[in-house]
Order: structure tokens, then sequence, then C-alpha cells
């Protein structure tokens, strides 16, 4: 997969996609990521890349053309692999593993980080395939979203995790959240691993972890678990 993203801040992805399994996917070069910083596609001697809003309202707002000129550059690069472009957005769609599932598929992605009061309109109505959001708060600018979605994403390319790390059993795969999981001492201070799984019995431990990831969901996720009993129901 080809990702670029498109940063005033390209030194901020340094750290989490120097380590880890991000680090690994690249050097197995099953991703690859360009980072773009739009400052450099400005043609004034201040090298501007915001103004003030239109409307009076307080702040800075990031300008269309370095932004767009940006853009285009990258989908040029990546002319072939027909890049879906996505900026991160506060107003955007909240992102859900099924989005990230999606997303895993493409061959190419551009991500666009926003910064100060956001990004001219005329940008994203152009050039945006879809916006995206990750989560019902502010954050000062677009890159630790983008930082998600590209970890989110590359942890499900083919050949990314290895067989134990693999995320078929992690929450939201099959629609629940993870059930409580327990590693050895079997006594830690005074709280016992449940006596199911000391048992070896691989169905009772099956049938046990499906209880507890139900129970969990339902507690703690009312929403998740409606999606869930619902796509049961047309499944049946
Ligand atoms: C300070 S925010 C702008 C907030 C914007 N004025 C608003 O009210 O939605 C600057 C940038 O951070 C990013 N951002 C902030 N919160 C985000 C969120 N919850 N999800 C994704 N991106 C976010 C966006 O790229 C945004 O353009």
């Amino acid at each position: 997969m080809l990702l670029e993203i498109i940063t005033l801040f390209p030194a901020m992805f340094d750290g989490p996609f120097s380590d880890s399994i991000i680090k690994r996917a690249i050097d197995k070069g099953l991703v690859s990521i360009r980072l773009v910083n739009f400052r450099d596609f400005t043609e004034d001697k201040h090298r501007t890349v915001d103004d003030s809003p239109y409307g009076g309202d307080p702040g800075m707002l990031l300008k269309p053309e370095p932004l767009a000129k940006a853009i285009v550059a990258s989908k040029e690069r990546l002319g072939d692999s027909a890049p879906k472009t996505v900026c991160l957005s506060a107003q955007g769609v909240p992102l859900t593993h099924e989005m990230v599932e999606t997303l895993s598929r493409e061959q190419s992605i551009i991500l666009v980080c926003g910064r100060y009061k956001g990004i001219d309109q005329r940008v994203i109505d152009k050039y945006v395939d879809c916006e995206i959001s990750v989560g019902d708060y502010v954050l000062s600018g677009g890159e630790i979203p983008a930082m998600i979605v590209v970890d989110a994403v590359t942890r499900l390319l083919p050949g990314v995790l290895g067989n134990s790390e693999s995320a078929g059993k992690d929450s939201f795969f099959d629609g629940l959240l993870s059930p409580p999981q327990y590693t050895r001492p079997e006594s830690f201070e005074g709280m016992k691993v449940p006596e199911v799984l000391l048992s070896g019995h691989h169905e009772n431990i099956r049938i046990w972890q499906r209880e507890q990831a139900a129970k969990i969901t339902r507690e703690r996720r009312p929403d998740v678990w409606e999606k869930y009993t619902k796509k049961l129901k047309v499944e049946s």
C-alpha cells in the first residue's frame, strides 16, 4: 500500500513510524509512506499557508492553493493506483473497524492533515473523497488522527502481523469487544486466572470467551451490541 501524508509537521511522524509494527511493515515493503510538507507548495516569500477566515471568525484557516497543489502532486504520483483522498476532520465520519477494513483494501491513500481552524472548504469539496474523524473532540491537527488511521490500516494488511499477533481475535473483528485476557502467573495479588482458561478444554474456553465478549459489549457499548445483534438477525 502506498500512503502519502500531507502535513505541515512531517517530523511529528518520525517516532510512531520508526518503531514496532509500522516500521516492520515499511521494512518488509508492505507499506510505503511519503510525507509531503505542503508549505513546499507555497510561492510567496514568506511561504504562507494560512489566512484569516471570511466571516470575521477569530483564528487562521489553511489557504486553498498550497494544499490543493500538494494533493494534485500526490495524485499525479500515485495516479495508476487511483488513490483515495481522505481528510482528517472533526466534522468527518467517525472511524470504525469497518472503515479501516475498507481502507485496507485500497492500493493507495492520501491523508490530508488540517491545522489551525481547519481547511478552506473548497479544497475539501474539490479534492477530498471522504472526511474521517477519530472521535467527538477537537485535536490541534490532523497528524495524530492520520497516525491512528495508518496504524489501524497497516495492521490489517496481509503479512504485517505475524500469526501470534493476528488481528482476528481483536475487538470489533467479529462485531464484539475482546473478552478479558490473562497470562502467567496463575495467581497475582490474590486474584486467580479463571479456572476454565487453565482447563485445556478448547470448546469450553471458546464458549466462556464468547460469553464474556458478549457481556462486556452489552454492558460497555450498547451501540456496538445493537449493531452485532442486528447483523446476526439479518444473517439468520
Ligand atoms: C483545531 S482543529 C480544527 C477544528 C475545527 N475548527 C472544528 O471545529 O471542527 C485543526 C485540525 O485538526 C484535525 N482534527 C481535529 N480534531 C479532529 C478529530 N476529532 N478527528 C480528525 N481530525 C481532527 C483536523 O485536520 C483539523 O483541520
